[in-house]
């Protein structure tokens, strides 16, 4: 069949057939189809909609576009952890050495940062010498040993789901939940696991920003999973402001060392509790603890021992970081960063603050990327001194900009300040864990 009559069939609100939508995945792949005929018939699967069955369909056939890992040689249970990405998000740095030092395999493979949200990639980077491209082969070696291994994903896995998303991402689809689903699953179904805990953020630095919508996308991704013979399960947690104390991928591995070693403090305890709360899940799943209480305990033994900082010196070594940063965090902060306040407008409570325009900010100074090509500076970021519902004086500082000079606090400083919205009501406190699927 020619695209232009599958293109046709959903223009005109009809179903497409399984091999429609085979023939459809496999002319992206193989660039049969041109890039006007892909987003064609992706805006028509965006107006007239996709079933069930399609959206299934569409999955099966995105996790095939590509190689499906074999993981059978591993000899734990497979579980692997996905956030849909957010400001200050770092907690698969604490989840992978917590879950892996419990018994668990964790296949991490993650992404670059890509506006106003960081990626798991560019904070591992902040450790000098630390390699994320790893072979397939070399991957699963680790995963035997270590328990863990972090890796970027290369053009092996799902290839269908690289090209649709920088096409939906130009093409104004991005925001429909079967594509959603099918891109994030077919990532995740090629990884050959056991069970899936999905960590789905809501609030103004989500890329799901109203509640209702991040509780349908948690819905549909745990029912895909699920379909796909995977024990999965979803928390929708907050991102209605940023996730802990830093922002920014180096002081993001500084703030989970820190944690590792027991030196956090109250600024950091939603990363550490939400990261506790995300591994016991996987631990649930994995078949490691029968009770939420029991894996909860597992998790936090594993942290306090040390043997959670253990594994992850174990995984920097292997993938040639600089495992000195695990005895002194500190080496994570360059010493040459400028440390500029910036300050409250009026005195009252902070009632909301713009995570979207937060991350932006970091962006605008190079700690994020624009486009996928940026380069990052990984040094650059913020420090975040109040949360929802504290008080502040008129001139108090809000957060501190980490920054290469003047000129980039300049930049940013107004737009960070006006991100923090004060009231002279005292405001809901957002929960970490809004709800679970
Ligand atoms: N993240 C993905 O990987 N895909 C989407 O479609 C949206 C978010």
């Amino acid at each position: 069949m020619r695209p232009q009559e599958i293109i046709a069939k959903k223009r005109d609100g009809k179903t497409l057939s399984n091999a429609d939508i085979g023939i459809f995945v496999e002319g992206v792949s193989t660039g049969e189809w041109a890039d006007y005929q892909i987003s064609a018939l992706v805006m028509a699967m965006f107006i007239n909609g996709l079933d069930q069955r399609e959206q299934d369909e569409l999955t099966r056939a995105m996790i095939y576009s590509g190689k499906v890992l074999d993981l059978s040689s591993v000899d734990r249970p497979v579980v692997d952890k996905h956030s849909t990405g957010g400001v200050g998000d770092k907690t698969s740095l604490i989840i992978a050495p917590a879950a892996a030092a419990c018994g668990l395999a964790v296949p991490m493979i993650s992404g670059r940062g890509l506006g106003h949200t960081g990626g798991t990639l560019d904070k591992l980077e902040s450790i000098k010498g630390f390699d994320v491209g790893l072979s397939m082969a070399r991957f699963t070696e680790l995963l035997g040993t270590n328990g863990y291994a972090m890796a970027g994903q290369t053009g092996e896995i799902a290839p269908a789901d690289k090209k649709l998303y920088a096409l939906r991402d130009a093409t104004a689809t991005v925001p429909y939940i079967p594509l959603i689903v099918a891109s994030i699953m077919s990532k995740k179904l090629a990884e050959d696991l056991d069970a899936l805990v999905l960590d789905v953020k809501t609030g103004s630095g989500a890329f799901m920003q109203e509640y209702d919508d991040s509780v349908k996308l948690a819905e549909a991704l745990v029912q895909t999973g699920k379909a796909f013979g995977v024990n999965t399960q979803a928390v929708v947690s907050d991102m209605s402001q940023p996730l802990g104390k830093f922002v920014g991928n180096a002081l993001e591995v500084y703030e989970c060392i820190k944690l590792l070693k027991g030196e956090g403090d109250d600024a950091m305890s939603a990363t550490m509790d939400l990261s506790i709360e995300l591994t016991a899940r996987m631990l649930m799943l994995g078949g490691v603890a029968d009770t939420m209480e029991s894996a909860e305990a597992m998790v936090r033994d594993v942290i306090e021992s040390g043997q959670a900082l253990a594994k992850f010196r174990q995984n920097v070594e292997v993938q040639g970081g600089n495992a000195a940063v695990c005895d002194d965090p500190e080496l994570l902060v360059d010493d040459a960063l400028l440390r500029v306040p910036f300050s409250a407008s009026a005195a009252g409570y902070v009632a909301a603050v713009n995570t979207f325009a937060v991350g932006r900010a970091i962006c605008d100074i190079g700690g994020g990327r624009i486009k996928a090509e940026d380069g990052v500076d990984h040094a650059v970021g913020l420090e975040c001194t109040v949360r929802i519902g504290d008080r502040v004086e008129k001139g108090d500082p809000l957060g501190i900009i980490y920054c290469r000079d003047r000129n980039q606090a300049d930049s940013i400083s107004e737009n960070l300040q006006n991100a923090y919205k004060i009231t002279e009501e005292i405001p809901d406190i957002p929960k970490l864990i809004r709800a679970t699927v």
